[in-house]
């Protein structure tokens, strides 16, 4: 148990080895934690949230040891995901009494997971819960990132407990957020954002609108991965607001996959246009890059450009999968443009061209294509483009 402030504990576990996450989906290079708080009141003590089951023994045992399981007088659940529940039932199955305090939609998502009547109290925003001396206050947050999401708020300690909300994948020694790499951390705060929250943006300026308007005293945010935010922990909560609108920085992404060199060079020949305006240019191979890492750096740019060789009149395995993530962020004031090259057929460029626009990307020109390898005067023109490109995007700033 390790003291963040009077009568708050983290119980959590430190995932130091964890490398994917949400299966195989998204990369986690800095491991993660599964944070869990314990509330002591003077009259009740609770736990909010609990771990990922494989670790659900370690953490049972460490609550038993430190603590006992009979001193907890409640559970708070603010997220079914199994991240957090999944040491629910090896808890329960101790403690069958104990209250489960969730959403509706939280108990739904729970029964349907374990299949298990459990004591629920299900609440809603504004309900509360008298620890003595510390009073929970509850605050749905449907889709941040799940419809059973709830927030706590700890009146008398001027808490914020926001499960997954302004998280990050990073497994630390100590706690707190100012006591880290600031480099690291903002990488891994972003990189959640982008593949996590970015889905659900107008729900984070919705729910960041509404907190404001509580007008709630908040001393340190608690989410449920990462590092705790102590010092300005507002600051995350402005970021957030940031990220959800059309955010974007002075960067253009070429994601792009290659076969022969064809399609790189024509990536290539963009990017040195691109680089004539002084905009930075960052150029990826979709089929040897993480796409974690991928589409952080598209939701971090203004524009995007995607490429591929036309492979038996469709687009490469790698580009394929990448779209359909790039799909997924409900992107925002981004501008766009496909390229490629192929062998005769060449539908690649259009067919990129049209998962662009799926992916709300306003096309800016294109699509470029070329019958293998781009001639001088093609790469002229790609140059080019790439220049008036980023001058686009400078100019709309
Ligand atoms: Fe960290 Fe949505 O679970």
């Amino acid at each position: 148990m390790i003291e963040l402030k009077k009568d708050l504990y983290w119980v959590g576990i430190k995932d130091w080895e964890l490398k994917k996450f949400h299966g195989d989906e998204f990369s986690t290079p800095s491991g993660s934690s599964y944070n869990s708080y314990l509330v002591k009141g003077r009259e009740k003590t609770v736990l909010v949230d609990t771990c990922w089951g494989p670790f659900k023994e370690e953490f049972i045992h460490h609550l038993e040891t430190h603590l006992g399981l009979d001193k907890i007088d409640a559970l708070i659940c603010q997220h079914s995901e199994s991240d957090h529940s999944g040491a629910m039932t090896f808890l329960l199955e101790r403690r069958p009494d104990l209250p489960v305090y969730c959403t509706a939609k939280g108990k739904q998502m729970l029964m349907a997971q374990y299949h298990k009547e459990w004591n629920f109290v299900t609440v809603k925003t504004g309900d509360t819960l008298d620890l003595g001396g510390y009073m929970l206050q509850f605050v749905e947050a449907p889709m941040l990132h799940w419809p059973d999401t709830m927030f706590t708020y700890i009146q008398g300690m001027a808490v914020l407990l926001p499960n997954d909300a302004f998280g990050q994948h990073y497994a630390f020694g100590p706690m707190f957020a100012d006591e880290a790499d600031p480099c690291l951390l903002w990488k891994e705060a972003i990189t959640y954002y982008a593949n996590i929250v970015a889905p659900y943006a107008k729900m984070v300026r919705a729910k960041i609108d509404q907190l404001k308007k509580m007008n709630l005293p908040i001393e340190m945010i608690c989410p449920s991965h990462g590092l705790i935010w102590r010092d300005d922990p507002m600051q995350i909560v402005e970021k957030y607001y940031e990220w959800a609108g059309p955010y974007k920085e002075n960067q253009v992404a070429i994601l792009y996959d290659t076969m022969w060199h064809e399609t790189k060079a024509m990536a290539e020949a963009l990017a040195r246009g691109i680089t004539r305006t002084g905009m930075v240019a960052k150029v990826i191979n979709a089929a040897k890059n993480d796409e974690t890492f991928m589409l952080t750096e598209a939701f971090r740019s203004a524009g995007i450009l995607v490429g591929s060789p036309t492979i038996n009149n469709g687009i490469s395995h790698a580009m394929a999968a990448l779209m359909e993530g790039l799909k997924h962020l409900k992107l925002q004031g981004k501008k766009g443009a496909a390229f490629g090259s192929c062998g005769w057929s060449g539908e690649a460029p259009a067919l990129l061209q049209k998962h662009l626009e799926e992916a709300n990307v306003e096309i800016a020109g294109g699509p470029f294509k070329a019958i293998h390898m781009p001639y001088e005067d093609q790469i002229a023109e790609l140059e080019n483009f790439g220049e008036a490109f980023a001058k686009g995007l400078i100019s709309a700033e």
